[in-house]
């Protein structure tokens, strides 16, 4: 099968075409062979490493494990003889985490793992590129417990998690206000934003709202916490270390509602997403799709950080 591999850190170049074997399941995993594979910050991030600390985790010297790739979609072609929930030519989607490993034409997934069965209503895609924005937002906007007709304001709006963010706190009943670039105005309206501010016109503007969810850690805290209400939540989603720091003593010593740090992607929340895509109220938003074979230049696309949502992979064909 085909795979690409980090066998060392660096630019997108290092990311290179390997054949391996197929693996086979254990008694209690199914083997998927995956249609669509995403490609997400967290993709990049680890393979540059960005920030360093990464190697702590990930392989001090060169990646310990080396196919990258969290989410995906596809078929289960085999499953193990302990295996209950699954069956062969199930469509399936999921996410693999920080274990990583969905940039291969198979993989082997315990039963219990977070995938689950893909509805006939989303393509392969979709399903590989719900996960990641749409996990993170959940998780975070569940934590601010969003009431009917809150102000939210998402900055970052035209990011994987703020194009998500936008949808779920629409769905919870707030209004919403989306802060995008101007050529990213038609999308974040698409998705349900009731205002637009470009990010000039939002830093000086005095509005103030009740939950305020920065989604690409490109904003100043003080800044966020000009434009969030008296007992407001603050989402900082992509925060750097100084920021979670800052964050966290904010938190502890003023007793802000500020949320922050790795998120939990749970098998409810993502079921939960799969419901609101069947009811027709949140759209997994695809910016552009790539070959397996020309993984470099999606790297250098998802790194450069201007995507609209989301960005996947075509690993093999659906029939
Ligand atoms: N806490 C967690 O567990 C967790 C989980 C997932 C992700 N994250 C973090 O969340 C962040 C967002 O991830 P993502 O994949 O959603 O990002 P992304 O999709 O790669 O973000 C791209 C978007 O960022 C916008 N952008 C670029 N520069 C900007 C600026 N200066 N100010 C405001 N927006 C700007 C771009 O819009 P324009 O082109 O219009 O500027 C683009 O649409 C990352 O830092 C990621 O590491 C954290």
């Amino acid at each position: 099968m085909k795979v690409i591999t980090n066998r060392k850190y660096g630019p997108p170049e290092v990311l290179k075409l390997e054949e391996w074997e197929i693996p086979i399941p254990k008694e209690n995993q199914i083997q998927i062979r995956i249609i669509n594979t995403a490609v997400n910050t967290g993709d990049w991030r680890i393979r540059k490493p960005d920030p360093k600390v990464v190697r702590l985790y990930f392989g001090i010297l060169k990646p310990k494990n080396v196919i990258l790739g969290a989410c995906y979609a596809g078929i289960v072609e085999a499953v193990g003889k302990k295996v209950t929930s699954f069956k062969v030519g199930d469509r399936v989607l999921g996410s693999r985490g920080i274990k990583m490993g969905a940039y291969a034409e198979y993989i082997c997934e315990e039963e219990n793992a977070l995938v689950t069965k893909l509805p006939n209503t989303m393509s392969f895609a979709e399903g590989a590129a719900i996960s990641f924005g749409g996990l993170t937002a959940l998780d975070f906007i569940k934590r601010c417990n969003i009431q009917n007709g809150q102000s939210v304001v998402i900055y970052g709006a035209s990011s994987s998690v703020g194009s998500s963010a936008i949808q779920l706190a629409k769905h919870f009943g707030a209004h919403v206000t989306a802060v995008s670039s101007q050529g990213n105005f038609d999308l974040v309206k698409s998705l349900g934003a009731d205002e637009t501010y470009d990010y000039e016109s939002f830093i000086a503007s005095h509005h103030q709202y009740d939950v305020f969810i920065e989604c690409v850690g490109k904003s100043e805290i003080p800044m966020n916490l000009d434009h969030l209400k008296k007992g407001g939540h603050l989402v900082l989603v992509g925060a750097n270390f100084g920021q979670m720091w800052d964050a966290f003593c904010l938190k502890v010593f003023k007793k802000l509602n500020i949320h922050f740090g790795p998120i939990e992607e749970r098998l409810d929340h993502l079921h939960y997403l799969i419901s609101l895509v069947n009811l027709g109220t949140y759209k997994v938003n695809i910016d552009r799709k790539f070959p397996l074979e020309d993984m470099v230049s999606a790297h250098r696309y998802v790194e450069a950080g201007h995507k609209k949502g989301n960005v996947v992979v075509d690993v093999t064909k659906e029939k």
